[in-house]
This record gives C-alpha cells, structure tokens and sequence, in this order.
C-alpha cells in the first residue's frame, strides 16, 4: 500500500505541471486561465493562436498522463491500482498544486493515461474526437464525446477498472459545465473561420 500511495501522489505532482501555463510563461504570453475560454488546455492555446504551442501543450499534457500510469506499471502496481493513479494525474490537472489549484479540463492528461491502460481505448476515444471536431468545429462537444465513447469500453473489456474511470469521466463533465451550458444555448466557441 505504501508504493501505491507514493504513486497516487507521484501522479497528482505530475498532473499538477500544466504545459498551457508553463508554455506561455516561456514565451512572454498572457495567462491562457485568463484569455481565450479561460482554460490551461491545448484547444484553449489554439484559440488563442499559438499553433506550435497548443501542440506542445497537447505533447506535455498527454506525456504527463501516460508517464504516471507508465511508472505505475513499471512499479508493479495492478491495473485497478494503475487506474486509481491515473485518476490521480487528472485530479492534478484539474486542481494543480503548482498553480493555485487553477488547472484544465483533464482531456489530454486522460488521453495519455488511459493509452496505457488500455490503448484501444485511447484510440476509440481520438477518433471520436477528432470525427465531432471535424464535423462540428468545437472542442468541447468532441472531448464529450470522447468520454461517452470510454464508458461501454471499459464496462465490456475491462470491468475492474470501471470505477476510477467513471470518477475520471465524471470529474471531466463537471469540469466542462459550463461548456454543456454554451452547447445547450447555442453559445458554445467554436473553431469555424
Ligand atoms: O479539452 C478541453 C476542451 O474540451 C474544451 O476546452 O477551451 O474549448 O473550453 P475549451
């Protein structure tokens, strides 16, 4: 149990390093938690138009994911336990300790950790985000779909996960209400030119 606690906080430090607020600091530019939809995420630094940034944050984010349940694994912890941690990066993300617990949206942490729990999966979850991107042009309603997708998934293949999942999918939609009250108003920011 202690090499197991160690890693849930190892995750949260690791979730709590957020690429967006970094990134911009490094290149002189405004807070992304105070310009654009306010949020320190990827679809948030492209909004604000920094390509190569938003890239990179996306890269970090993710990386930073994937790393906390990669470790996790290489520890010896079980899947369930590899679960919990990777709940633990996003709750870092989401509520980071090394920026006034002001963090994002847990999208492209959740990505990465989830890749190694099961990369199905992940993959399952991009192309659903990527083919309501396309079509819609707006980030958040791709990310909801993102997540609907991962529930049947991990209830059919991997039930003893399903727990910490449902926490992380939950955590998700709570952090993205009050884009599902744009979504539902018709107000939501949208990426159309
Ligand atoms: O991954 C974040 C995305 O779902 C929504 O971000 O900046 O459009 O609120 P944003």
């Amino acid at each position: 149990p202690a090499k197991f606690v160690i890693l849930l906080c190892i995750a949260y430090l690791l979730g709590s390093v957020s690429f967006a607020v970094l990134l911009s600091r490094l290149g002189r530019l405004p807070d992304p938690r105070y310009s654009g939809s306010g949020n320190p995420g990827a679809s948030n630094m492209l909004r604000l138009g920094h390509r190569q940034l938003a890239l990179a944050t996306l890269v970090g984010d993710w990386s930073k994911g994937a790393a906390a349940v990669w470790i996790a694994a290489r520890v010896g912890l079980s899947p369930p336990q590899q679960g919990w941690v990777a709940l633990a990066a996003i709750i870092g993300h989401i509520l980071p300790i090394f920026h006034q617990f002001r963090g994002g949206k847990g999208v492209a942490t959740a990505g990465g950790a989830l890749m190694l729990l099961s990369w199905p999966a992940t993959l399952i979850a991009a192309v659903l985000w990527l083919a309501v991107f396309l079509i819609k042009r707006i980030a958040s309603l791709a990310s909801l779909a993102a997540c609907a997708g991962l529930l049947p998934w991990f209830a059919w293949r991997h039930p003893q996960l399903l727990l910490p999942i449902l926490l992380m999918v939950s955590l998700i939609l709570l952090r993205h209400r009050l884009n599902i009250g744009r979504l539902l108003s018709g107000t939501e920011n949208d990426f159309r030119r």
